[in-house]
C-alpha cells in the first residue's frame, strides 16, 4: 500500500472508531439541520476532526476541503477532500450503510483514495495507476454487456426537490431495462460497490465533491467509467454523475440524456 494511503487509512479508521462508538446511541446525539433534509450530528464533526488531525500530523502544509469544516488553505498542489460520514441519514436511523470517504488530489488529479465502512469492516483503497482494492482483494467492475440483467445504484434528489420530476423521468427510462435499482443512501459506498462489481452502474443528480472524489478514482482504477450527464469529466463540478463498466456507462448515458432539464444538461 502506498505510504500516503496508509496515512489516509489511519485517518479513516480513527473516524470509524468515532462512528462506531456512537452507533448504538444515536438517540443521545444532537442533530442539526443544515438545509432541507441535510443533517449533521456531533459524530460527523468529531469524526472529521479525527481525520484532519491524522492528516495534519503527516502533511501539515496540505490544503483540506472537508464537508463539515470547509476549506483549510495550504499548499494548493495537495488537496484532501473529506466526507467524515457519508450516509448520515442512514446512520441516524441505525441503517448500517455509511462510510468515511477520503481522497487526495495532487494538482487537481485524484491520486489516492480510501472509503471505509466501519460497521462491515470493509476497507476500499486505491492509488492512481495501481488498481483498487477491497481489503486485500483487487476490485474489478462487472463485465455486463448492456443493461440487461444488471443491478444499478442510484440516489434520489431529496435535498434538491426541484430535480425530482426530471430524476423520475430518468428512473422510468432505465427501470424497464435492468434487473434492479438500489438506493442504499451513501454515494461513496455506491461507487465503491460499483468498483467491487456489486453494482453494474450508478447515476445521481447533485452530489458534492466529497461524496464523489474517492469513489471516482476507485471506479476508474477498477476498469470502469465515470462522467457527468454529457459524458465529460466535469462531474466533480456539476455533481451529476453516471458510472459503470464501459457498456453500462454508455447505455445509462443514452437513457438519461433525453430526459434532462436545461440545467442538468451538463
Ligand atoms: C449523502 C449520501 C447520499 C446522497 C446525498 C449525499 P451525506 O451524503 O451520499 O447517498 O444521495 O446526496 O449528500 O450527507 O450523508 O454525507
Ligand atoms: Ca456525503
Ligand atoms: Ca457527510
Amino acid at each position: 500500500m502506498h505510504p500516503t494511503v496508509n496515512i489516509a487509512v489511519r485517518a479513516a479508521r480513527a473516524a470509524g472508531d468515532v462512528i462506531l462508538r456512537y452507533h448504538n446511541q444515536v438517540d443521545l446525539l444532537t442533530i442539526e439541520n443544515k438545509s432541507l433534509n441535510d443533517f449533521v450530528s456531533e459524530v460527523d464533526k468529531t469524526a472529521e476532526k479525527a481525520i484532519i488531525n491524522e492528516i495534519k500530523k503527516a502533511f501539515p502544509k496540505h490544503s483540506i476541503l472537508a464537508e463539515e469544516s470547509g476549506e483549510t488553505l495550504g499548499d494548493d498542489n495537495f488537496l484532501w477532500i473529506i466526507d467524515p460520514l457519508d450516509g448520515t441519514t442512514n446512520f441516524l436511523h441505525g441503517f448500517p450503510q455509511y462510510a468515511v470517504s477520503i481522497a487526495l488530489l495532487e494538482k487537481g488529479i485524484t491520486t489516492h483514495a480510501v472509503i471505509y465502512d466501519p460497521f462491515k469492516e470493509e476497507l476500499f483503497t486505491s492509488s492512481k495507476g495501481e488498481g483498487a482494492y477491497l481489503n486485500d482483494e483487487r476490485m474489478r467492475v462487472t463485465m455486463s454487456l448492456g443493461l440487461k440483467d444488471t443491478l444499478i445504484g442510484t440516489g434520489f434528489p431529496f435535498k434538491q426537490p426541484q430535480h425530482l420530476d426530471c430524476y423520475l423521468e430518468t428512473f422510468k427510462a432505465i427501470h424497464p431495462h435492468v434487473s434492479g435499482i438500489r438506493r442504499a443512501g451513501a454515494a461513496a459506498l455506491d461507487l465503491a460497490y460499483l468498483a467491487a462489481g456489486r453494482l453494474d452502474g450508478f447515476w445521481e443528480i447533485g452530489l458534492n465533491s466529497w461524496d464523489i472524489a474517492a469513489g471516482a478514482l476507485m471506479v476508474k482504477e477498477a476498469g470502469g467509467f465515470i462522467g457527468d450527464f454529457s459524458g465529460r469529466d466535469q462531474y466533480m463540478e456539476t455533481g451529476n454523475i453516471v458510472a459503470g463498466n464501459a457498456e453500462v456507462y454508455k447505455a445509462l448515458l443514452k437513457k438519461i440524456h433525453p430526459h434532462l432539464s436545461d440545467e442538468l444538461q451538463r
